[in-house]
């Protein structure tokens, strides 16, 4: 199969919204990361995204909707909560977890009774789903594991030949994905930091309880590979160096001295305020932006850490981050991503 890069003109995608609605697949970008669409109600189209993805067919998949208004399409019932948290953040980077419609077929949502749910605010994810005029399944457009795709060529270059088209809508703005919160316990839970803080939630909802792994201090010394949730993760090995700012980045360049001598190839990837203390070393160096800037680290995240490893490093090197607002989210990928973490 030829995929096709469609730009994202009106023509193109009332073409790429016929492709969804015969069941093929169309990549297309939101305003987190690119999505693996299909049409949510055709059990054809589900089964063929988790082929193109290679994902194993026990993690659930999000359906997409233009508007708020179809929730009853897809979920069996809103609580209240689900509303006011709709009113508030939707269109954007929040996914509910609600009751299942018995029309969802079970493959959507992993054989559970709840799906999840969320309106992005992109003009060209929300375009195509007004046009295609059904709900969209919709997994990031990456291989299975592989860091999440935030430009058409990072999607061709995980799912050429697997997938019918994708739409180039260009970079996608914020660059990390949706939050999940399931609705369906009391209070609700935070499954997966993302777009939208934990505090924007709570300062709508109330309290949050968080059930998201790893966590700080989860991880004690150095952190064995397997112990971690490994997703989002790069083809060469990324230690992550947590802790203490200033003591964290001391020890990275330290492991970065260590790897040097040993005649390996090093990148680093870090905030703008840490370079400073790496430039006299012969590192592959990518900047995440200023540490004090979530919204722009998570924005670069994803395709830095592309760039990086594209540069075939035997080691990749990174510093954590603090937990407020999107750094909480960013955090989470940076662990999820590698294969070693060492607190400092
Ligand atoms: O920003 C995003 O959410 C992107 C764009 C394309 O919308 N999508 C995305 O999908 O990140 P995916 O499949 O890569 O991640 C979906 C997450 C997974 O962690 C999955 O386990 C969880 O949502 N999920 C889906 N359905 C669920 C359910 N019924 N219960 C609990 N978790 C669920
Ligand atoms: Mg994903």
């Amino acid at each position: 199969m030829q995929t096709q890069r469609l730009d994202p003109s009106p023509a193109a995608i009332a073409h790429a919204a016929e492709l969804l609605r015969r069941g093929e697949l169309v990549a297309f970008p939101t305003e987190t990361v690119y999505g693996l669409g299909g049409h949510a109600l055709n059990e054809t189209a589900v089964a063929a995204i988790f082929t193109a993805k290679g994902r194993p067919a026990s993690d659930p998949l999000i359906v997409h909707l233009a508007d708020a208004g179809e929730l009853p399409i897809v979920a069996a019932a809103t609580p209240p909560l689900a509303t006011q948290l709709a009113a508030a953040f939707w269109p954007g980077p929040l996914t509910l977890i609600l009751p299942r419609h018995p029309r969802v077929p079970l493959a959507v949502t992993a054989g559970r009774e709840t799906v999840a749910v969320r309106v992005p605010a992109h003009p060209v994810a929300h375009a195509l789903l007004v046009a295609a005029g059904v709900p969209v399944a919709a997994p990031s457009a990456n291989r299975f594991g592989h860091t999440s795709p935030t430009t058409a060529g990072h999607v061709l270059a995980d799912l050429a030949g697997r997938i019918a088209a994708v739409i180039d809508g260009g970079a996608t703005p914020i660059g990390i994905e949706s939050t999940v919160l399931d609705c369906t316990t009391t209070p609700p839970t935070l499954l997966r930091p993302g777009g939208i803080s934990l505090e924007a939630l709570e300062a709508v909802i109330g309290p949050v309880q968080v059930r998201t792994r790893p966590t700080a201090g989860e991880q004690h010394g150095l952190a064995s590979p397997g112990l971690l949730d490994r997703h989002y993760a790069p083809d060469h090995e990324l230690w992550l160096f947590s802790g203490p700012p200033a003591a964290a980045l001391v020890r990275l360049r330290t492991e970065a001295e260590a790897a040097l001598r040993a005649g390996l190839r090093v990148g680093v990837l870090l905030p703008d305020d840490d370079l400073a203390l790496m430039r006299d070393l012969p590192v592959e160096i990518e900047s995440l932006g200023p540490a004090n800037d979530p919204a722009t680290m998570a924005h670069r995240l994803y395709a830095a850490l592309r760039a990086l490893d594209s540069r075939q490093p035997d080691r990749m090197l990174a510093r954590d981050l603090d937990d407020a607002g999107l750094g909480r989210a960013i955090r989470d990928r940076l662990r999820r991503a590698a294969a070693r973490v060492v607190e400092v």
